[in-house]
């Protein structure tokens, strides 16, 4: 079993670390945030994360896992250095390399000889060469081995992969990063550092591309009053095409999707190479967010000006709290603006937002409801599948659903008399 470090303790660091020292090996995770640091070595995560903090504790008892400020002492004898940072959006859809800089320098010196950095965090293509001329360290490899780990199930994804990509100039070097992932049964693709990094972008971006794909699809379908769920399941049924991301929803974000997805374009435009499919694809998700605020807008009978709008949702999707580039929250900002008062329950927001003052934070989706025009699902949160429409009907204003992500029971919710709503009909 191998020594490693690892810098950034995100979602992607945290579950790496926590996840390594489960199959065994010593970890060290390293963090510029002193306060994480040590609510982690007390065995509490800062983000919802199926699994993880079982493992966080799993590996603080066993003794494999270690949190830390300054990660000096465990980079002298690690064999492996992961960088887990963010790599933020430039204003031109470029990727911001500044954090990735300074952690280098600060590491630089402090790498054992001929020890291992390894890429994880989602980076540009050509970022391990930026990496090897900033470390200007020959005796130290560095490799490309990108996550595919969905928030809320990351920790069954890293123990579960569909497959491992490393991507190294010397073989040697990709033979050792494998090593790392052995007692794991899957397929190991070595290759080229670019090669590597390229296979995050482009996976990332054809899931973006199905997504958009199906919701188009979903509109039309609503609008020639076909059946949106049999169109799916008859399109997913080809094992060419595949069942899974094809459930349609109120658009896709997080911090993945929208950033990966500009980042692609930035680099063909930088490499003379028109992303038009990908542009296509990020167009049609911003169309989807203003299908959704139009047919609210219809829905609440012509205007918004004064109406009050009940969100369901405000999580980018289920079973996480993260609210990055969450297309309820795009939708939100879009309602205000066309004169909407927006009350608003997710199970993992408990606080007004600081940038939504007027959007009213409440406890229960009943209490949420009081007074609605309209309630809006925006996140498919299982608990509003089970939602009694008897008690809603008690609350609202007007019996009017929009079931952005499909989820609820449709004909339940009409024999009570509400008219449900897909996005577009
Ligand atoms: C995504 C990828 O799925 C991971 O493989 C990748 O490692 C990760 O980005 C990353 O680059 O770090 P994540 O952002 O956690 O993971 O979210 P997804 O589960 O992929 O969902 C993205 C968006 O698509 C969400 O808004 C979700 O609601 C939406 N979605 C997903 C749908 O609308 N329908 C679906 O059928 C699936």
């Amino acid at each position: 079993m191998s020594n490693v470090v690892v810098i950034g303790t995100g979602y992607v660091g945290l579950t790496t670390g926590a996840c390594l020292a489960h199959l065994g090996h010593h970890v060290t995770c390293a963090d510029i945030d002193s306060t994480k640091i040590s609510r982690l070595s007390e065995g509490r995560i800062p983000i919802v994360e199926s699994g993880l903090e079982n493992l966080v504790r799993e590996g603080l008892r066993t003794g494999r896992l270690h949190f830390v400020v300054n990660a000096s002492q465990a980079l002298l004898r690690s064999d492996f250095t992961f960088l887990c940072l963010p790599t933020p959006e430039r204003h031109d859809g470029s990727a911001d390399l500044s954090y990735l800089q300074t952690a280098l320098e600060t590491v630089r010196d402090d790498l054992r000889f001929e020890s291992i950095v390894i890429n994880k965090s989602t980076v540009p293509v050509g970022t391990v060469r930026f990496v090897e001329r900033v470390l200007a360290r020959p005796d130290v490899g560095v490799v490309s081995n990108p996550e595919f780990l969905r928030e809320g199930s990351a920790v069954h994804d890293f123990l579960h992969p569909d497959r491992v990509v490393i991507g190294a100039v010397d073989q040697a070097v990709a033979t050792r990063v494998a090593s790392l992932y052995s007692t794991l049964t899957t397929r190991v693709i070595t290759t080229d550092p670019e090669s590597a990094e390229l296979i995050k972008y482009a996976s990332n971006a054809f899931l973006a591309t199905k997504l958009s794909f199906v919701n188009q699809i979903a509109a039309l379908a609503e609008a020639v009053s076909a059946n949106v769920d049999d169109v799916i399941a008859g399109m997913g049924s080809d094992k060419r095409i595949g069942e899974s991301f094809l459930r349609p929803g109120p658009g896709w974000g997080g911090s993945c999707f929208p950033k990966d997805t500009k980042s692609l374009i930035s680099i063909g435009s930088t490499s003379g190479i028109d992303m038009s499919l990908i542009r296509s694809v990020v167009e049609a998700n911003e169309e989807r967010l203003e299908q959704v605020v139009d047919r609210i807008e219809h829905l609440s009978g012509s205007s918004l000006k004064g109406k009050k709008i009940c969100l369901w949702g405000l999580t980018f999707k289920a079973n996480t709290d993260d609210l990055r580039e969450s297309p309820a929250l795009k939708i939100a900002t879009k309602l205000i603006s066309r004169g909407a008062q927006l009350s608003a329950y997710d199970p993992t927001v408990h606080d007004t937002l600081s940038s939504f003052p007027l959007m009213f934070i409440f406890g229960s989706p009943l209490d949420a409801a009081e007074g609605a025009s309209c309630v809006v699902v925006l996140t498919e949160w299982d608990e509003f599948k089970w939602i009694d429409p008897v008690l809603v009907a008690a609350r609202v204003d007007s019996r009017t659903v929009l079931d952005a992500r499909g989820i609820l029971n449709r004909s339940e919710w009409q024999d009570n008399g509400f008219t449900v709503s897909g996005i577009v009909c």
